[in-house]
């Protein structure tokens, strides 16, 4: 490209239709801000960009912060005077010849059509190269109706609300991008007839230049590539569109999805080749998923890595975490905050892991707390067991070392050690350190009365039968029967 070219986009207005009180540009579509969206198309051109913000701003400039675009410039459009104001006041940073406009509510823009218009822009000489779509709808809100008069030479833009003729016969609809040449703007901005509420509309520049016998030229692109996103349903409409188009994506790279209809799938999550992931799962956050993995439905999972042929079985959540290969999940487990399972590794049923390390093939497969543990290799958890990490103030350690092995409903109370190859007791509340290959009990001990169940059955009946087995009157209170041995 020999064109001279800035982008400026547009994401200052006040998102009135979303009717959320926030601007629409920072809402997300599968993960990624709107604004981002269309900021990623721009920046793939490698032209300075200018971002017009206005309406909550610091929320739109905050969401694009991380991504460190370069040759970024915000302006500020204090008052939202309509998309022809805003472009007005970026004024003091048009330096190139051209400038590339395009609305900040257009997540499925393509790079492919930005290329399209400035070549077409170029080719043509054009004052002005504006993108355009089909549709014939009558019921279509919140779009431009491309007007062409072929026999006049003319051509304008008329807004739906105020456009009266036929769609099927105007069926072209104004996309919001824009090619302008940057001398023919500076003059035709100061002459823009204000609107209604003394807005003024970019979409004006396109009779004026018509009118003066300039050239002005159109590119026909897809429609749902440059739906503009003014309500939340159309966002709703949009982000189906997004997930498909991702889900569609990974199929090709050899994913199975199981009803692919109601996954959900982020734009920065990556998933390796032959894994499965199961009906209504949600990968989200940039998390990683490798190859030959297997997650099965109803599964949360939320920046965190799993690693190849690991098995996650349904309904697990999984946030900020790491799954080691061959480890499996679920069905029903909970892993978070930063713990890391490890090679082999079995996570069993309502098993809740977070800030622990549990190494490789290690097991807790039932019903288990493991808060702040640090488990070695090859260790049991027995069902029921809880790490009491937590005293109410602050969070303390319990590391389980090496083939240790803890029984059943055992209650861990940290900071404390298990050693290697020790056993702890089922039931056992530990206290203290156990020391490598110690048997640790921690419960009272049994008492067993001989041939008390049977004593136990026979005043139990009598009772029944409304005699008492103490005076042979009837007794009402019996409360206290069982405890009085
Ligand atoms: C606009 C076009 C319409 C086109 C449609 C495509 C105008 C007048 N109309 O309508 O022809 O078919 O886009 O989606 O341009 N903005 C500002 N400052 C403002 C007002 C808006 O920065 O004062 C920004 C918004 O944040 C948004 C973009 O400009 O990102 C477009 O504004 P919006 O109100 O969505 O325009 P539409 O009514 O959709
Ligand atoms: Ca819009």
């Amino acid at each position: 490209m020999n064109l001279s070219v800035q982008g400026i986009i547009l994401a200052a207005g006040k998102s009135s239709r979303f009717k959320t009180d926030q601007t629409k540009l920072v809402q997300t579509l599968c993960g990624q801000a709107m604004i981002v969206y269309g900021v990623k198309v721009l920046a793939q051109h490698n032209i300075p960009l200018t971002i017009l913000v206005g309406y909550q701003k610091e929320a739109v400039q905050n969401c694009l912060a991380p991504y460190n675009f370069s040759s970024l410039t915000f302006i500020e459009q204090q008052e939202q005077k309509g998309t022809g104001h805003a472009l007005l006041c970026s004024q003091d940073t048009w330096t190139a010849k051209h400038l590339l406009v395009m609305n900040g509510d257009m997540p499925l823009v393509t790079p492919e059509i930005i290329t399209s218009l400035l070549k077409h822009h170029e080719n043509t000489r054009a004052t002005i190269t504006f993108a355009t779509a089909h549709n014939a709808d009558p019921t279509l809100e919140g779009y431009g109706r491309v007007i062409k008069n072929e026999s006049a030479q003319q051509i304008e833009i008329i807004e739906a609300r105020h456009f009266q003729g036929d769609t099927a016969t105007y069926c072209c609809v104004n996309a919001g991008i824009y090619l302008l040449r940057t001398d023919f703007v500076k003059k035709a901005l100061t002459q823009l007839p204000p609107h209604d509420s003394g807005e003024l509309y970019i979409t004006d520049l396109i009779a004026q230049a018509s009118r003066q016998g300039l050239v002005v030229e159109t590119v026909k692109v897809p429609f749902d590539n440059i739906r503009g996103i003014n309500t939340l349903k159309e966002l709703w409409t949009a982000e189906h569109i997004k997930r498909s188009e991702i889900i569609g994506y990974w199929m090709e790279q050899g994913v199975r999805f199981s009803a692919a209809q109601n996954v959900h799938v982020d734009v920065d999550v990556e998933i390796g080749a032959n894994s499965f992931v199961g009906a209504g799962s949600l990968l989200i956050k940039g998390t990683k998923i490798g190859k030959n993995c297997h997650i099965e439905a109803f599964s949360f999972i939320s920046n965190s890595i799993i690693d190849d042929h690991t098995r996650i079985l349904p309904h697990c959540v999984i946030e900020d975490s790491q799954i080691a290969s061959h480890a499996v999940i679920g069905p029903f487990a909970h892993v978070r905050n930063g713990s890391h399972i490890k090679e082999n590794a079995l996570i069993g049923n309502f098993v809740e892991v977070t800030r622990s390390e549990v190494g490789p093939l290690s097991k807790a497969k039932h019903l288990a707390y493991i808060g702040n543990a640090c488990i070695g290799s090859q260790v049991n958890i027995g069902a029921g067991t809880i790490t009491c990490n937590y005293n109410g103030y602050s969070k303390q350690i319990t590391t389980i070392k090496d083939h240790a092995f803890i029984g059943s409903n055992n209650c861990l109370v940290a900071p404390v050690t298990i050693g290697e190859h020790a056993i702890t007791a089922a039931g056992s509340v530990i206290t203290e350190d156990v020391p490598d290959y110690a048997l640790a009990f921690a419960r009272s001990r049994q008492i067993n009365k001989e041939g008390y169940a049977q004593i136990f059955k026979e005043r139990h009946e009598q009772q029944k039968a409304g005699v008492s087995p103490f005076t042979g009157a009837v007794k009402a209170d019996h409360s206290s029967f069982i405890s009085e041995e």
